[in-house]
């Protein structure tokens, strides 16, 4: 069920820091994705828990269905995936047009299968979205590509694809993850280099090894596997890490809004950029060793200062949270540079907030200025995509007013039910069905 016909209503705050109590961090959408992809590099198939309840998993579900996966939800937060039946290896176009990480799929189950067909995924609102790595990599591994209209089929030799030494021009986590999971059904050893070292790319290489894969040197630049059989987990599951992302949100939700919050359930090394940077600002920080708190009891009386950021692969800041990051900047004293250097549409947003009020001057598709603090107003906004639809959302908890966020399946995609979570700490919250009054 797609909720593109529900909104909410937030009522802001005014910027007055009340928000108390905690919040927990969900299961990683960016982890469980590519966990769930992975089933098809399995004799049997796997068990995954702590599975966020999102749009993006129940979109990979349905993908991997329509390839004769048995997918089962056996608890509210744990699947199992039966591969035994797995045959095709054709893509149904209009799931995969909705869900770019299903590309993570295409390097295991052509390893897997032979031969697979998968649309070129859709432009989307933070800029192109290319796949010319994915393609460079499958031919390096001796794989044909045919296109067929906006269909691309590629065909192994024989069945198999042979292991190759692949240098990716960019760092890509999910061109990293695809040709990793590629590697273990190749024949001979596969090395990458320049690879993506997001933490999500090692829990899964961890996960995988225990299951018989050989995979060495995940979360470092070159990652070198030797392909074997099939895998098998024998009883062993895979646990969602909790989603970075999120933590690094709800954290510069509290910077602006918290008397106190504490992020429960969260691995705080994975967002040491980004306390790092309010640190800097003068946000008082206090980190434990799964959650943080953060809010004006720790910090009372300090001037927020401006900081410049600068998007980058891991370990560096997040472009996934660079749009909630200049909601913060907004509130800030001084100017602050954002230099968003990973997709050139990702500041388009930030017009939406100029509307709200705040001080954001773009000088290029690459770069903005933003001039704080300013007083934002509620509005009536659209979720642009998920990361974008929950920065409006902090602004909007934190605005003067009433704010109505429309198409709320874009922030349902990355984020469970976040509005029972942020009621918890007090934020006036409300999800409306467009038919309601
Ligand atoms: C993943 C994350 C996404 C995050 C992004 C960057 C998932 C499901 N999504 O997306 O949340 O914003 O990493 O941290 O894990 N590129 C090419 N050619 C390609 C593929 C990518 O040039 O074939 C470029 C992209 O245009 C971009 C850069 O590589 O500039 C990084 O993109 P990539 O890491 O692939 O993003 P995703 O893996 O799709």
């Amino acid at each position: 069920m797609q909720n593109i016909g529900e909104k909410f209503l937030v009522k802001g705050l005014d910027g007055k820091k009340t928000l108390v109590g905690e919040i927990c961090v969900n299961g990683a959408k960016n982890a469980v994705l590519k966990a769930m992809a992975s089933s098809v590099l399995f004799k049997d198939g796997i068990i995954l828990k702590n599975v966020p309840n999102i749009e993006d998993v129940n979109r990979m579900s349905d993908l991997l269905e329509a390839l004769g996966i048995v997918v089962k939800k056996t608890s509210r937060k744990m699947f199992e995936f039966d591969v035994r039946k797995l045959e095709s290896g054709n893509f149904s176009p209009e799931i995969s047009k909705q869900l770019r990480a299903s590309i993570v799929l295409a390097g295991p189950l052509l390893a897997r299968i032979g031969k697979i067909s998968f649309p070129h995924p859709g432009g989307c609102v933070i800029g192109a979205r290319p796949v010319d790595l994915f393609l460079d990599g499958f031919k390096k591994m001796g794989a044909k590509i045919k296109k067929n209209g906006e269909n691309y089929i590629i065909e192994t030799k024989k069945g198999k694809l042979t292991g190759a030494e692949i240098f990716f021009k960019n760092q890509s986590v999910t061109a990293t993850e695809t040709f990793m999971m590629a590697g273990i059904l190749a024949d001979g050893e596969t090395i990458l280099k320049n690879c993506a070292l997001e933490p999500e790319i090692l829990h899964l290489a961890e996960f995988l090894n225990s299951c018989g894969a050989k995979i060495t040197g995940a979360g470092t630049s070159t990652i070198k596997i030797k392909g074997g059989k099939l895998l098998s987990s024998k009883g062993d599951i895979y646990i969602t890490p909790p989603d970075r992302i999120e933590a690094g949100s709800f954290l510069i939700l509290g910077a602006l809004s918290a008397k106190k919050i504490k992020i429960t359930n969260c691995e705080p090394a994975y967002v040491e950029s980004l306390i790092e940077l309010l640190r800097e600002s003068g946000v008082k920080i206090e980190v434990g060793k799964n959650f943080i708190e953060v809010g004006s009891d720790l910090s009372k009386n300090i001037l927020l200062k401006a900081v410049n950021v600068k998007t980058h692969e891991y370990p560096g800041f997040p472009t996934d949270l660079q749009a909630p990051m200049v909601v913060y900047l907004t509130q800030t004293h001084g100017e602050s540079m954002v230099f968003e250097t990973i997709f050139e549409g990702r500041l388009n947003y930030t017009e939406e907030l100029s509307r709200m009020g705040a001080d954001i001057k773009p000088m290029d598709p690459h770069r903005v200025i933003v001039t704080g603090p300013s007083l934002l107003h509620g509005r009536d906004m659209e979720s642009p995509d998920l990361r974008a639809g929950l920065a409006f959302l902090i602004a909007a908890i934190f605005a003067k007013g009433d704010s109505f966020i429309h198409n709320v399946y874009n922030i349902d995609r990355g984020y469970e039910r976040v509005e029972e979570r942020l009621k918890s700490i007090g934020v006036d919250i409300e999800r409306i069905k467009i038919n309601d009054k």
